[in-house]
C-alpha cells in the first residue's frame, strides 16, 4: 500500500488508555516520539489497535492462508531472524529452498531431460514479474540474433489477469494486448489469443484460477494453437501459466489434467505458496521449464555474503520462515495430505454453492466449480446489490468482497467466496443463514421505501 503524507500536529496523536495506568501522555501518531515506552505498554497498545481489523478466520475474501499448524508456527518463530539471501551463512536454508523447487518442478512435470530452474519469491507477483522478464529478455536476444527490431514487445493476456500483469507491462515497457471479457465469458479463448499474437509477442499469459471468478483459461487449446502457429510461421511463443491459486490445487484434484510443463509451450509457472500452498504470507515460487528459458544476463552473482551466490529476485533480503514452512507442509502433508485438504475445500465450496443457489435472486456465475472458489451474482431484477450484501455480511464479521468484472463484462457484479481449509460445513450453514436473513431484510427495506435511493451506499440500489 502506498501511504500519503499526514498532518503531524498535536491533535493527531494516539490518546492514552487504561486510565493513564501505563502512559500518561498521548503518543504522536505520525511523528516518531522522542522517548520510548515500556515494551509491555507498546505491545498492549498495538495489540488493542489491531482488534479493529477483520477476523482472519472469517476472511473469505483472501486467497491467502489464515491458519497453520502450531508446529509450523513454531518453526516460523524459530526462523524469523534468518535472511533467505544469506545462503552462505544459512546453507541448510538454501538446501531446503532447492528441495522445494525440485518438488514443485516435478509436481508440474518439468521434463527430467531438461534442467529446470526456479526461485522462491515473496509471492506470485514477484514470480510473475521475474518469469515475464525472462521471456522479454529471451525474445529480445532472439530478435537481435535475427537482426530484427526489439522496439515493440507485446504480451497477450485476458482481462481476467491479476493487476500484477498490468504492472509488469507498465513497469517494464511491454505493450499489453488484452482480450476483453464478455457478458457471459470471463476467461480467454485460443481464437482470441491467435488474433493478437505476432512475432513481437514475448509470451501469452494463461491463468489457472482467475482472481475474478476462479475459472481456468483454456490452456490446452492455447498450447495447441501456439504449436500450429509455430509450424506455420516459426514464432515460438511461450506460455507463462499464472498458477497463483490453481498451482497447488490442480495437481492434487485433477492429476490427469494437463496444464503444466506437459504442454510444450508452457515455459514458466508461478504459484503462491501462501495461497493453496497453505503457508502464511509471503512466499511464492517461480519455476522455469529449462535453464535456457532464463537468460544468463538476468542472473546476478554476488560474493559479499561469503561465497559466490547466484540470485534472480527483485528484492535482496527477505525472511526465510515462510519458505521453510512451505517445506514443512510439503513433507508433513505429502501428496495425499494436500489432496485431502483440496478435496475437502472443494466439497465445502460445492456444499455452500448448493445452499446459496436456494437464496432468492442469487445465482452462481458458473455451475462448473473446479476450484474451491465461488463467484456469485445477484439477478438483475433483485431488490438488492452484491455491494449491499457484502456490507451486511461485514456487519456480522464475514468478509466477502463485492466488485464488478472488468471490461466488457463490467455490468456483471460479483460476490466472491474463497473456501479455505478452515471453512467448515457449519460455517457454510451459518453464512447461508446470514445471507438469507440479509436478503430478506434488504427486500423488506425495499418495500418500505419504494423508489428511494439508499443513501448509505455508493452503489446503485435497485428498489
Ligand atoms: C491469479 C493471480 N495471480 C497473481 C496474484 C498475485 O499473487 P500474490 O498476492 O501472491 O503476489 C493473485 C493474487 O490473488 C492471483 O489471484
Amino acid at each position: 500500500m502506498l501511504s500519503k503524507k499526514k498532518k503531524a500536529n498535536e491533535n493527531e496523536a494516539v490518546s492514552t488508555t487504561y486510565a493513564n495506568r501505563f502512559f500518561t501522555k498521548p503518543i504522536p501518531r505520525f511523528r516518531m516520539p522522542n522517548d520510548g515506552l515500556d515494551a509491555d505498554v507498546v505491545y498492549q497498545m498495538i495489540h488493542d489497535e489491531l482488534n479493529i481489523d477483520g477476523n482472519p478466520a472469517l476472511n473469505l475474501a483472501t486467497f491467502v492462508t489464515t491458519w497453520m499448524e502450531p508446529q509450523a508456527e513454531k518453526l516460523i518463530v524459530e526462523t524469523l531472524n534468518k535472511n533467505l539471501v544469506d545462503q552462505d551463512e544459512y546453507p541448510q536454508t538454501g538446501k531446503i529452498q532447492e528441495r522445494v523447487i525440485n518438488m514443485l518442478a516435478r509436481l508440474y512435470h518439468a521434463p527430467e531431460s531438461k534442467e529446470y530452474i526456479g526461485t522462491a519469491t515473496i509471492g506470485s507477483s514477484e514470480a510473475i514479474m521475474l518469469g515475464l522478464l525472462a521471456h522479454k529478455w529471451t525474445w529480445r536476444a532472439n530478435r537481435k540474433k535475427q537482426g530484427k527490431s526489439t522496439q515493440n514487445p507485446n504480451m497477450v493476456i485476458g482481462a481476467d489477469v491479476h493487476v500484477v500483469w498490468e504492472k509488469f507491462a507498465r513497469y517494464f515497457d511491454v505493450e499489453m494486448r488484452i482480450i476483453p471479457m464478455q457478458k457471459n465469458r470471463f476467461t480467454i479463448t485460443a481464437d482470441e489469443v491467435k488474433q493478437r499474437i505476432d512475432e513481437n509477442t514475448i509470451c501469452v499469459g494463461v491463468v489457472m484460477g482467475t482472481t475474478f471468478t476462479g475459472q481456468l483459461d483454456p490452456v490446452q487449446d492455447i498450447n495447441t494453437m501456439l504449436e500450429e502457429v509455430e509450424k506455420e510461421k516459426g514464432w515460438n511463443i511461450p506460455i507463462h501459466v499464472d498458477g497463483a491459486s490453481g498451482g497447488f490445487i490442480l495437481p492434487f484434484l485433477y492429476p490427469a489434467f494437463k496444464w503444466d510443463f506437459r504442454l510444450s509451450h508452457v515455459r514458466s509457472i508461478n504459484v503462491s505458496g501462501h495461497k493453496y500452498g497453505l503457508v502464511y504470507p509471503g512466499v511464492g515460487w517461480l519455476i522455469m521449464r529449462d535453464k535456457s528459458d532464463l537468460p544468463e544476463d538476468l542472473i546476478f552473482y554476488v560474493n559479499y555474503l561469503g561465497s559466490e551466490e547466484a540470485t534472480y529476485t527483485l528484492n535482496f533480503s527477505r525472511g526465510s520462515a515462510m519458505m521453510i514452512v512451505q517445506y514443512y507442509n510439503l513433507i508433513r502433508l505429502g501428496k495425499k495430505g494436500y489432496r485431502l485438504v483440496m478435496q475437502q475445500s472443494l466439497e465445502n465450496a460445492r456444499y455452500l454453492a448448493s445452499k446459496v443457489r436456494r437464496i432468492r435472486n442469487i445465482r452462481l456465475i458458473t455451475e462448473d466449480i473446479k476450484l474451491p472458489i465461488l463467484a456469485l451474482t445477484v439477478k438483475k431484477k433483485s431488490e438488492f446489490t452484491v455491494f449491499q450484501m457484502s456490507d451486511k455480511l461485514r456487519e456480522r464479521g464475514w468478509i466477502v468482497p463485492a466488485y464488478s468484472l472488468p471490461a466488457d463484462a463490467s455490468e456483471v457484479e460479483v460476490l466472491r467466496v474463497v473456501i479455505k481449509e478452515n471453512f467448515s460445513h457449519d460455517m457454510a450453514d451459518m453464512l447461508v443463514t446470514d445471507m438469507q436473513r440479509f436478503a430478506k431484510e434488504l427486500r423488506e427495506q425495499c418495500k418500505i421505501k419504494p423508489g428511494q435511493q439508499n443513501k448509505s451506499q455508493n452503489h446503485k440500489h435497485i428498489c
